[in-house]
């Protein structure tokens, strides 16, 4: 089998780039290694910045995202027991929308089944080849028998465990990454949220985050060591920890009920560079990964993902390759403050197991900073919303 790019990956960023060069009229194959029930089984963060509306509207999948997706025009920051309102379309014009990213995944399998465009699932031993030079290939296994897909460009979107960076000689690329001594425990449920707007809570327990995916349905963390297991908490010991962690108010407005999902996710800063090495080219996930607490992992994917499209609209439509040349040092660009953002987000509002006096009255200081100045807080929102693409 031939085809003009193949993509590796159907998690957003693969699924996104695929609805956005089957628009263009490029001809495109998705190989997946796990089945489409696994990935839409993943919970993920639901924030999206009005640059991945854009995108998910330019791919043609955001019928639903309008009619069901919340706009959301500030969050609330809890500590010192009070909960401090950020507007963030009142400092910064602009909002972000409440949308899972699982139903972002849904909308554009659905898109990409209607299109009949081609996708493999369940694919084993998902190998990558010849990316140095003119004729790259991609191999796997399905049922039984090994394929092998000729391609023009390969776009490695298997996220943070994928083959495609690390079959990237180690010489060849640079690593930069930070392991946060915590994770989240995540709870959802068929629960009204707490309040009309996300609540992201910082408390000498730790750090807590009420988020919501609908009216009806609630998304909660709370910060936890490394070294949790999430068998040892059950439902009842979740939500007297997160009641504990929140303002009065905010704690009292709580609803509880049986949790949907629960799970640990850990909590890392990572970036590889460069994203392109020949004719492979790396987005989302599997070059860069965030912290959560600046809900910006989903939107960096769409970003990517956008510039690379725009890359290969150029280069077949009018056989200019600058914008494959210069893919890389441009979503770098983006990346990089995203990743300053959520580590600064992270490292104000988490406890860290070795923080002194000192540090702790330097988070207090920031804190008071962040709410009390207008200055301070339309930094905070410029970054939330998602700076200009
Ligand atoms: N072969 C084929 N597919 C693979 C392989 C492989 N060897 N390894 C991984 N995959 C698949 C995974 O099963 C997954 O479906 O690649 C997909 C990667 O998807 P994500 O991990 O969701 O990464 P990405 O699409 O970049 O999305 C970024 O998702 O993880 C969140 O926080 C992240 O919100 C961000 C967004
Ligand atoms: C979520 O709803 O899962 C979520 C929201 C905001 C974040 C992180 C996660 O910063």
């Amino acid at each position: 089998m031939r085809t003009q790019v193949a993509i590796i990956g159907a998690g957003p960023a693969g699924l996104l780039l695929g609805q956005l060069l089957t628009r263009a009229g490029i001809d495109n194959i998705i190989i997946e290694q796990r089945s489409p029930e696994y990935v839409l089984g993943r919970i993920r963060a639901g924030i999206l910045e009005s640059v991945t509306v854009d995108a998910l509207e330019r791919a043609g999948v955001a019928g639903r995202l309008h009619a069901e997706g919340l706009v959301h025009h500030g969050i609330a920051l809890s500590y010192g027991g009070q909960r401090h309102h950020i507007d963030l379309h009142a400092l910064i014009g602009r909002s972000v929308t409440v949308y899972g990213q699982t139903e972002v995944t849904r909308d554009l399998m659905d898109a990409r089944r209607a299109d009949d465009t081609p996708t493999v699932y369940e694919a084993q031993e998902v190998s990558v080849h010849g990316f140095d030079g003119s004729t790259p290939s991609v191999r796997y296994r399905k049922d039984g028998a090994m394929h092998e897909v000729a391609c023009d460009y390969i776009a490695g979107c298997d996220g943070f465990h994928g083959i495609c960076r690390e079959s990237v000689p180690a010489a060849a690329r640079q690593v930069f990454e930070r392991v946060y001594p915590f994770g989240w425990l995540g709870l959802l449920s068929e629960t009204p949220p707490v309040a009309d707007e996300l609540v992201y809570a910082s408390h000498e327990r730790g750090f807590a985050l009420c988020s919501m995916r609908s009216r009806h349905r609630s998304r909660y963390y709370v910060q936890v060591a490394a070294s949790e297991r999430v068998e040892d908490w059950s439902d009842e010991r979740f939500w007297q920890e997160l009641r504990s962690r929140l303002d009065p108010q905010t704690a009292s407005a709580l609803v509880t009920g049986p949790s949907i999902e629960k799970s640990i996710a850990p909590l890392r800063s990572f970036v590889s560079e460069p994203m392109r090495f020949g004719r492979l080219f790396l987005a989302g996930d599997a070059a860069h990964i965030v912290p959560p607490t600046g809900a910006k992992g989903l939107n960096l994917a769409a970003s990517d993902v956008l510039a690379l499209s725009e890359g290969f609209e150029a280069r077949y439509r009018r056989a200019d390759a600058s914008g494959l040349d210069g893919y890389s040092a441009r979503c770098l660009q983006r990346v990089w403050k995203a990743e300053r953002f959520s580590w600064w987000m992270t490292s104000l509002l988490h406890r860290f197991p070795d923080a002194d006096a000192f540090s702790l009255r330097m988070q207090r200081a920031e804190l008071d900073y962040v709410v009390g100045s207008e200055a301070a807080s339309r930094v905070l929102a410029e970054n939330y919303v998602g700076l200009p693409y």
